[in-house]
C-alpha cells in the first residue's frame, strides 16, 4: 500500500517534471508580465526609456517593432537579439537593462531580472518569439 502511494507520487512528480520542460514559453503569461513589472516604468510609451530609444514594452507588437533603429528581437536567435543581450549583460555596461544605476532601483523604477527571468526571455526568443 505505502509502496503504491510512493509509486503514484513519483509518477505524478515525473509528469510535472516532463511537462515543465516541454511547455513552450507563453508571451502573454510569462513574458509580458515580466516586461511590465521590470521595464514598464521606463518603457511604456511615454516613459523615458521609450522616448530615448523608441523601445516600448506596451504590447507584443511594440516589443517586436524594437527601437527607432530597428528590431531587438530576432525570432529563433537570442544571441542576435538586443533584447536578450541588454538584460544578459552582453553589451556595454551603460546600456545594460534595467539600467544598473542603483538610484533608479531605489526609486522603484526598475527591478533587476533574476537569472531565471533572463533564461525565460532567452527561451521565448529561441522558440520563435511567438505571440502565444
Ligand atoms: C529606469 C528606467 C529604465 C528601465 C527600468 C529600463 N530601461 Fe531600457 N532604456 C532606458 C533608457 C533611458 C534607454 C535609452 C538608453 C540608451 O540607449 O543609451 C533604454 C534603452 C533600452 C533598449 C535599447 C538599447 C539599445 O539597443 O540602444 C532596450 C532594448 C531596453 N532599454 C530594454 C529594457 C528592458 C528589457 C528593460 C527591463 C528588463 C528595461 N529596458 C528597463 C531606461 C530604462
Amino acid at each position: 500500500m505505502t509502496a503504491n502511494i510512493v509509486y503514484r507520487v513519483c509518477v505524478v512528480a515525473l509528469c510535472f517534471g516532463l511537462f515543465g520542460c516541454e511547455r513552450p514559453v507563453s508571451y502573454a503569461n510569462d513574458i509580458q508580465p515580466l516586461l511590465t513589472e521590470s521595464c514598464g516604468n521606463c518603457h511604456f510609451r511615454t516613459g523615458e526609456g521609450s522616448i530615448a530609444s523608441g523601445f516600448s514594452v506596451s504590447g507584443y507588437d511594440d516589443v517586436m517593432k524594437g527601437t527607432s533603429l530597428g528590431p531587438v528581437v530576432i525570432p529563433g536567435s537570442s544571441e542576435s537579439s538586443n533584447l536578450y543581450r541588454v538584460i544578459a549583460g552582453k553589451v556595454a555596461p551603460e546600456i545594460r537593462m534595467p539600467p544598473h544605476h542603483i538610484e533608479s532601483w531605489a526609486e522603484g523604477r526598475g527591478k533587476p531580472l533574476t537569472d531565471e527571468q533572463v533564461a525565460v526571455i532567452k527561451r521565448w526568443i529561441d522558440e520563435g518569439a511567438k505571440n502565444n
